[in-house]
């Protein structure tokens, strides 16, 4: 099974950049061109939060525009810049339910190896995020559901370790963090990842065992500065997209590829 990610899209209102800069709608695009190219196709693309800046109607008609125009299922987190109750109308039947409870759903397909679990691990408009009670009890059910030979592979935007990019700890997951290592831990058998974004960065770790993959950003990248007193700023180093191949005799085996194109291939 071939798994497109994409993560921290930012797309912002029309005719607006970020911070005054980045052309995030046109980054998305060009991530869906990328996308569009890819051979083999991807089964399906799954989007690790943040997918807008600021949560409007428009931001998220735009996103799922471009998302169907791609013919590909998708599934969607969200990140601490998106809304619950403007997700649910956007995407209805994802995450069915009270239009602010977490948007947490999974997905078992008889015709797919693994069963995909999305996981909201925000705090409604608050920038670092939470695992409650609720959310990991939810967690164990859907983790008794899977089997060493049909694993989980959990999306969710806050990674849930300590990266070491000081302002992006600062709002990470602060609260549920050991109880979820734990149910991670326990379970580490039948989990084959944890893909996470909100970092913006390619970054690993792993929790009992078990793969946590960071991507980085559509548009994006927070910069890469490991001092305690590092101020949050961003670079505009080349997007990518993840592709993660899953397989029974390997697990996960992922790639980082550029939204850009360059010269080549060559032969030898
Ligand atoms: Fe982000
Ligand atoms: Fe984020």
């Amino acid at each position: 099974m071939l798994i497109a990610q994409i993560t921290d899209l930012h797309v912002t209102r029309k005719d607006e950049l970020l911070s005054g800069r980045v052309d995030t709608r046109s980054a998305l695009k060009a991530c869906m061109t990328r996308l569009a190219a890819q051979d083999p196709r991807p089964d399906v693309v799954l989007v690790t939060g943040d997918l807008t800046e600021t949560a409007t109607d428009e931001e998220y008609d735009f996103i799922v525009k471009a998302l169907e125009a791609l013919g590909i299922p998708f599934f969607v987190v969200p990140g601490n810049h998106d809304d619950r109750a403007t997700m649910r109308q956007t995407f209805p039947g994802m995450a069915a339910g009270d239009p602010d409870a977490p948007f947490c759903f999974s997905i078992d397909r008889a015709d797919w190896p693994l069963r995909l679990i999305g996981l909201d691990s925000i705090v409604p408009r608050r920038s670092e995020g939470a695992l409650c009670p609720t959310r990991l009890d939810w967690l164990a059910g859907e983790l008794g559901q899977a089997t060493p030979e049909h694993p989980a592979l959990i999306f969710m935007h806050h990674p849930p370790f300590r990266t070491g990019i000081a302002p992006m700890d600062a709002c990470g997951v602060l609260d549920g963090l050991p109880a979820f290592r734990d149910l991670i831990s326990a379970n580490a058998d039948r989990i084959s990842g944890i893909l996470c974004g909100h970092v913006h960065r390619v970054i690993h770790a792993a929790i009992g065992g078990v793969p946590v993959l960071l991507a980085p950003s559509s548009a994006h990248q927070i910069t890469l500065d490991l001092k305690e007193t590092a101020p949050l700023t961003f670079t505009l180093e080349p997007p990518k997209i993840a592709l993660h191949d899953w397989r029974p005799e390997t697990g996960l085996v992922t790639h980082y590829a550029y939204v850009d194109t360059f010269p080549g291939p060559y032969p030898f």
